[in-house]
């Protein structure tokens, strides 16, 4: 390393990358775990022996077991809205009743899916889904890596309260034949609502005789619906504890189910309930979701990472670093402790990334040389799609590992502009195949992954309060009131639009 070239911030571990891997010769072993058809690498990480320890006598002190029973017994783990998590109970763990409930729905789901298939809609060659947030991230992620081949309906997503996104989505769609899906878990989200409104003006402008009979609402609260107009033979209800960044197993997955087919809709659960067995039961020093919230506590608290990064290295998972966005900003983007302490450490990074290998030449530059250290997750496919060139594939997958190896090796240059630090982290995923079983255990990986960011944290990840105040000042802003207490820039910027 050039003497000019700064290490990245080094208080995390006394030893580099290339380091540990002497030191530790048995770390690729140990921090490498094949779960349900993924390999997990984390051994690219600055996790050393001595920190696992500290991380496993921490979890200890967090209570970590007794949080984990108690989600997956279906007990209250989220204190601030009292209720339990029960997207668990959707992949069948909870409380016996949970899990009735869960499967009850889900065979009234099933019931929809299949008399969609038979025709009770007539003819169907595509699908509006509506919804933001929660409501839409999960089944878009899903249509968007596992229907382009597959699915003959073409499903569009809307879920912004902006026209240029409604003529974006409805211009492929011919209303005759197209059934929109109304994804809203309280069903009273302004922008779902707005377009919910927008869908039914573009039936009925079309001349649809009943713009009403093609519509579905999957909600928690079918009394807004049928508020909405929405006839209660048309709604399916699931349950108050899943939330929505974690509802894509619920009828949330309504769109994806009637797309991809309902045993694809099956195996996903299978692949969910697969990595939920792992979480539950292996090892806590060979458990993927709990070890690699150890790495990302590593480098949020002890090397003062602020951002973590997720490239996919497969375009059919172009989507995943927008879901896992909502998945852990929205979880455990938190200051205060389940009693209402402030949290003794910082709480999540920012998540960001892209896609492989256009990333490479955007924002690698800063992930190699910049002065900050970036703890890089990279996500890729070992089996391309059948008609895929395997040469792309190939490259595409080499491309990956190459990142991988350069910034944990780094260059050394007598030129500092051509020096490279390296010792920069990096976490790689690798899915066997992409399929609906392998997608439910990876998303199910992050969401478990998250949980245990919480709990050793004291964090709780399934309200999100910090939503509201910004919502709370647009809707009376929208109903004329709140302008006298608002700061002088943005009643100027208000009076600026003209609105
Ligand atoms: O504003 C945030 C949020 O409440 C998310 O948590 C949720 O996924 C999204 O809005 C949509 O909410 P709903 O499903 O109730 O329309």
């Amino acid at each position: 390393m050039s003497a000019a070239m700064a290490e990245p911030q080094q208080q995390g571990s006394a030893e580099t990358l290339e380091q540990l891997f002497k030191s530790e010769p048995d770390r690729l072993s140990r921090l490498s775990f094949d779960v349900a058809g993924i390999h997990f690498d984390w051994s690219k990480t600055h996790l050393d022996a001595g920190s696992i320890d500290s991380f496993v006598a921490r979890a200890e002190d967090m209570g970590f077991a007794a949080a984990r029973d108690a989600l997956f017994a279906g007990d209250i783990v989220n204190p601030s809205e009292g209720r339990p998590a029960t997207h668990v109970a959707e992949r069948g763990s909870g409380s016996p009743q949970d899990v009735d409930l869960a499967t009850a729905r889900r065979q009234r789901m099933r019931a929809l899916v299949d008399a969609i298939e038979a025709g009770a809609f007539g003819e169907l060659t595509g699908i509006l889904h509506i919804g933001i947030g929660g409501s839409v991230l999960g089944p878009a992620l899903l249509l968007d890596a596992l229907g382009r081949r597959t699915s003959n309906l073409k499903v569009r997503f809307l879920s912004n309260i902006d026209g240029a996104a409604f003529d974006d989505a409805v211009r492929p769609l011919d209303p005759a034949t197209t059934l929109v899906v109304v994804a809203s878990k309280t069903f009273s989200t302004l922008e779902t609502l707005a377009n919910l409104e927008a869908a039914r003006g573009w039936l009925s402008g079309a001349g649809i005789a009943d713009p009403d009979g093609r519509l579905i609402a999957v909600t928690a609260k079918p009394e807004a619906a049928v508020e909405q107009g929405i006839d209660e033979s048309r709604i399916l209800q699931f349950g108050e504890g899943v939330g929505g960044r974690y509802s894509l197993w619920s009828s949330v997955g309504l769109s994806a189910a009637i797309a991809l087919g309902w045993d694809a809709f099956e195996a996903l659960l299978e692949g969910a309930a697969e990595m939920d067995r792992h979480f539950r039961f292996a090892d806590v020093r060979a458990n993927a979701p709990l070890i690699a919230a150890f790495a990302d506590r590593l480098y949020v608290e002890r090397f003062g990472c602020q951002t973590r990064a997720v490239f996919a290295y497969d375009e059919r998972l172009r989507l995943l670093p927008f879901y896992l966005q909502q998945l852990e900003m929205e979880s455990n983007g938190k200051s205060v402790t389940n009693d209402g302490a402030a949290v003794a450490w910082p709480t999540a990074p920012v998540t960001w990334g892209g896609t492989g290998t256009d990333a490479q030449h955007a924002v690698f530059q800063l992930l190699h040389q910049g002065s900050i250290t970036v703890p890089v997750e990279f996500v890729a496919v070992t089996e391309a799609e059948d008609d895929q060139d395997p040469e792309h594939h190939r490259l595409l997958l080499l491309n990956a590992f190459a990142q991988g190896a350069a910034l944990m090796a780094g260059r050394v240059s007598d030129d500092p502009q051509r020096a490279y630090a390296g010792n920069r982290p990096s976490a790689t995923i690798l899915l066997e195949r992409l399929d609906p079983r392998s997608l439910g255990a990876l998303v199910a990986f992050y969401e478990q992954r998250t949980f245990a960011n919480a709990v050793l944290l004291g964090i709780n990840p399934f309200d999100q309060f910090g939503v509201e105040l910004g919502k709370d000042i647009a809707r009376k802003l929208s109903e004329g009131a709140g302008d006298a207490e608002l700061d002088a820039s943005t009643r100027a910027l208000i009076h600026k639009a003209g609105i």
